[in-house]
């Protein structure tokens, strides 16, 4: 069985895929510093991310954020003492807002090039696959893992460190999106996941039927189902309508539907001793709780990142990057963006 060997020596990591501006410095496993500068406010207003807008803020934001990261990971150094003790510089270049990773990634290569340090493309779901093995770097492979976002809804077995296959994924919305929209629906704002979680407190999940999308059999993910039945409930019940009966109904229904999904796969297959849960819903207690449950009941150990590292930010992009820097992997300088890109498959 192949064991994480990671770096050892500090490296800088950068994320901007979307809208989070995030700069964190790794060493070996261990998390430094990782800083999170967040644009939510901002895209709250209309509703949503807009890109324009979101990769301007990272012109913005990105030095400053930089500058606090190292500041936090090397206390007493000056800015250009803390920059030489980095030993390679790891970015999001895929997949993501092309302008949004624009910027991240002509930063990274500006760094590398000055300092004379390797730099390294990195794939922003690998991120969030990575964003355990701060808290846990014994995993055992294989594992499964259940990679859920605002864009990404999959079953992930992971072979050994950086190969992956996808098992399962969504034919439609992702959890997140699911979220977010449910959350719009119901007049909560942007962005939905931790409103509607709110919202949800105390409510009766079933007070109202909701479909949990996936038809019999099925393998993969679907939520386009429940956001037409939320628009339905919403309208149907105009003012009469309780928004935490609504809100807890959609959380109990996401979450219903991923943790059946993950236990019919695990029922199906043997040999995994650990399952990860990342990705920005993975902040979600509900879902954190049934997913304990699954995995309890059939013997495996549930490894779940800490809330600060289940949100987009650049510890994950390091904790990817300490691996395959260690395995003397890099980029050349020609490393470009993509907007779309499959998970590395070994
Ligand atoms: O991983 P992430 O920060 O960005 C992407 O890569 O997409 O995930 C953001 C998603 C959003 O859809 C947001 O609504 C959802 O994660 N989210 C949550 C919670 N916190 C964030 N969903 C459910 N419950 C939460 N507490
Ligand atoms: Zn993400």
């Amino acid at each position: 069985m192949e064991a994480l060997n990671f770096h050892t020596e500090p490296i800088l990591a950068i994320e901007t895929s979307c809208d989070e501006t995030s700069a964190a410095v790794v060493h070996g496993s261990r998390v430094l510093s990782n800083v999170v500068a967040s644009q939510t406010e901002m895209h709250a207003k209309w509703g949503g991310v807009v890109p324009e807008a979101a990769s301007r803020a990272h012109v913005e934001a990105l030095l400053p954020v930089l500058r606090e990261s190292l500041g936090q990971a090397f206390p007493g150094l000056s800015l250009l003492e803390s920059m030489r003790r980095l030993s390679g510089i790891a970015v999001t270049n895929r997949p993501g807002l092309v302008g949004a990773l624009s910027v991240g990634v002509t930063a990274a290569k500006a760094l590398a090039l000055a300092l004379e340090i390797p730099l390294l493309g990195i794939h922003h779901l690998e991120g969030h696959l990575s964003s355990v093995y701060a808290e846990c770097p014994d995993i055992r492979f294989p594992y499964l893992s259940l990679v859920v976002s605002g864009g990404h809804t999959e079953l992930v077995e992971v072979l050994a460190p950086g190969r992956y296959r996808i098992l399962a994924e969504t034919r439609d919305d992702a959890a997140g999106e699911a979220f977010d929209k449910g959350a719009r629906l119901l007049g909560l704002g942007y962005p939905g996941g931790r409103r509607i979680e709110e919202a949800a407190a105390g409510g009766n999940p079933r007070r109202y039927a909701l479909p949990r999308g996936t038809p019999k059999g099925a393998d993969d993910f679907s939520f386009s189902g429940l956001k037409t039945a939320m628009l339905r409930l919403v309208e149907g019940e105009g003012d009469a309508l309780s928004l935490s009966d609504a809100a807890a109904g959609l959380q109990e229904a996401i979450v219903d539907s991923l943790a059946r999904r993950a236990a019919s796969h695990l029922d199906a297959s043997s040999g995994y001793q650990d399952f990860t849960l990342v990705g920005g819903v993975a902040a979600n207690k509900a879902l954190r709780e049934r997913l304990t449950q699954v995995c309890h009941q059939r013997g495996l150990r549930f490894v779940v990142p800490p809330y600060a590292l289940c949100t987009d930010n650049a510890a994950m992009i390091g904790l990817a990057a300490s691996p395959r820097f260690a395995r003397g992997e890099s980029s050349g300088f020609d490393l470009d963006v993509e907007p779309s890109a499959d998970l590395p498959q070994g």
